[in-house]
């Protein structure tokens, strides 16, 4: 089992995602602001080989561009405006890169889930390019990432190349054999979409010792009860409403 702490038991999926624009330094800086320990994020590759912190493969919903992510240079993405679609007042938010999100983190003394975006052939380069950047600027005071992927080939790359790295496996429907691939990958986590998650699979989580996650969990009362059967903690969007309920309990 990992030494990891999650207290509170919350992580703010994407930052503060309900009171800032996802992915960008304000929604990490809400998040901090709130109380937030854990924030997870999405990387996936510019054109250019930069790594990038946007969730969906095209532009278009949180930026003002079009198009697929991964077509563009940095040079052309941070041009962008990726705040006005939330709030005019966040119209100066860009497309951080994977490395201006690491200082962000090291600064404020947060601890986050790395989510890797998989882009059809480009699996390992994009491993590749993410270790890297751990290498170079992850520091060792820092809490080691949590990489995540839905993706089971980047995982793979993940654990060839950094023997070390805490792995979780994001599950959004059940499979065969993701027990096996869990035991495989040596992932300390299994981060689970909350509608699949049933008490038989927390308990069998639990039984192979490893944390349990949860997505995307934005009612206190599901919350709650996940917790009462042992998950570990859940990503949400909504902090602050989940934070407060929790503790009234
Ligand atoms: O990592 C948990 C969650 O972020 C996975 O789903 O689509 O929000 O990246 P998605
Ligand atoms: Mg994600």
């Amino acid at each position: 089992m990992s030494s990891f702490e999650f207290k509170p038991p919350l992580i703010a999926h994407r930052g503060a995602s309900a009171f800032a624009p996802e992915n960008t330094l304000a929604a990490f800086a809400v998040a901090q602001e709130l109380g937030a320990t854990w924030v997870e994020f999405d990387v996936m590759l510019a054109a250019c080989g930069e790594a990038i912190i946007i969730h969906d493969d095209t532009l278009d919903r949180t930026t003002n561009g079009t198009g697929n992510a991964c077509e563009y240079p940095y040079s052309e993405l941070k041009k962008l405006d990726a705040g006005s679609w939330f709030g005019l007042e966040f119209a100066n938010e860009r497309i951080p890169t994977f490395n201006e999100v690491i200082t962000f983190l090291k600064q404020h003394h947060m601890a986050a889930n790395v989510e890797i975006k998989s882009v059809v052939g480009q699996e390992e380069t994009v491993v590749v390019k993410v270790l890297d950047e751990i290498r170079q600027h992850w520091t060792a005071s820092m809490t080691p990432p949590l990489i995540s992927s839905f993706s089971m080939p980047i995982l793979q790359h993940v654990r060839k190349r950094s023997p070390n790295a805490a792995i979780g496996v994001l599950i959004h429907e059940w499979f065969d054999g993701w027990e096996a691939i869990c035991q495989e990958l040596n992932c300390v986590s299994v981060n689970v979409n909350e509608e699949i998650l049933s008490r038989d699979k927390i308990k069998k989580i639990k039984s192979m010792d490893k944390l349990i996650l949860s997505y995307t969990v934005n009612s206190i009362d599901r919350a709650h009860d996940l917790f009462m059967q042992g998950v570990d903690a859940v990503f949400t969007d909504e902090f602050p409403t989940l934070c407060e309920g929790l503790f009234a309990r």
